[in-house]
Parts: structure tokens; sequence; C-alpha cells
């Protein structure tokens, strides 16, 4: 079998460069979590543009005139929600093994949940339930206050 050394320097490097990339954009995320320290890395700018995505929401749900583009903006914090999945926040030092673990899987239900939200939320303003979608969209502020207690976000 080839082994990886017995390899080009330039061809490894262009892999290793594919590599970041797809790590970049969150395909190769799912198996091997990053863990997320940095204020501003990927995790972060997912949940300012999830917080923007939120405020425009309150106002385009409600009304029929607004259904499409309410649409347009829940299925891009969807996007959102997987490129935070792919981007657990680092645990704080005082967790180790275990502990450390179940704040990366944790992070990632809650991930999860929201997701689910956000495809309900879509679902009942594709079906133009537009009274179930204001209560999805408060359900969405409980899920997000919730999840900040529990990552200690201020
Ligand atoms: C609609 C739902 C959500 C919105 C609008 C939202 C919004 C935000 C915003 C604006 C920040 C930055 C806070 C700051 O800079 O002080 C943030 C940070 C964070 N959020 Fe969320 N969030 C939501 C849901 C969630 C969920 C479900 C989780 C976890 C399961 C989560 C975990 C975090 C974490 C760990 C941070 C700190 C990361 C960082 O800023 O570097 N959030 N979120």
């Amino acid at each position: 079998m080839m082994r990886l050394t017995t390899l080009p320097p330039s061809f490894r490097r262009t892999m290793g460069a594919a590599l970041l990339a797809l790590a970049g954009l969150g395909l190769v995320a799912v198996a091997a979590p990053a863990q997320e320290t940095e204020e501003e890395g990927p995790l972060h700018a997912a949940m300012e543009e999830m917080q923007s995505g939120l405020r425009s929401l309150r106002k385009l749900i409600g009304s029929a005139e607004t259904t499409a583009q309410a649409v347009d903006l829940v299925r891009a914090m969807q996007g959102h929600a997987l490129t935070a999945f792919g981007h657990p926040p680092a645990p704080p030092e005082s967790n180790a093994g275990d502990a450390a673990k179940l704040w990366s899987v944790e992070f990632r239900q809650g991930i999860h949940g929201l997701l689910g939200e956000l495809l309900s939320l879509e679902h009942l303003l594709v079906e133009g339930k537009l009274e179930e979608a204001k209560a999805s969209y408060a359900t969405l502020t409980k899920i997000k206050k919730e999840a900040h207690d529990r990552f200690q976000v201020d």
C-alpha cells in the first residue's frame, strides 16, 4: 500500500488544503466536530446571523404578503444552525473527560432542537398557518434563552 510520506510534498499540500477547505465548509465536521474557541469563529458568526434573522422574522411573520420572505429567511437560518452544529464551543476548563464530551453532544442536541423548530416554522408558513407560526417564533426565542443559560452565553 502507498504510504502518505512517499507522496510528493506538493500533492500532500494540495490534499491538506482541500481537507481544510472542506472542514471550513462544515462538510467534514459532523464526524469530528471542531472545538470552537475564537470569538470571531464560525460559531459566533453563525449565531450573529441567527440573531439578525430572528429580529427580521418578527416583522415578516403574520402577513400573507411577507410569508415568502419569511420562508427564505427561515431556510437561511437552518443553514446557520447547520454551521453551528459543526462547531461546538470549547467546554469550560473545569470540565474533563465525559463532562467535556457531554458538553459537546448536548450542544449539538440543542442545535438539533433549534433546527427542528426552524423546520416546523417553515412548514407552518408554507401551509399559511400564521398564528401557529407566531407561536413557533415564540418557541425559538425560548430555545435561545434556555440554550444560552445552559452554555453560559452572556
Ligand atoms: C434563535 C436561536 C438563537 C439565536 C438568535 C442566538 C444568538 C446568539 C448570539 C447573538 C450570540 C452572540 C452573543 C454574544 O456575542 O454575546 C450567540 C452566542 C452563542 N450561542 Fe446562540 N443563539 C441561538 C440559539 C442557540 C442555541 C440553540 C445554542 C446551543 C445549543 C446556542 C449556543 C450559543 C453559544 C455556545 C454561543 C457562544 C459562541 C460565541 O459567541 O462565540 N445558541 N448566540
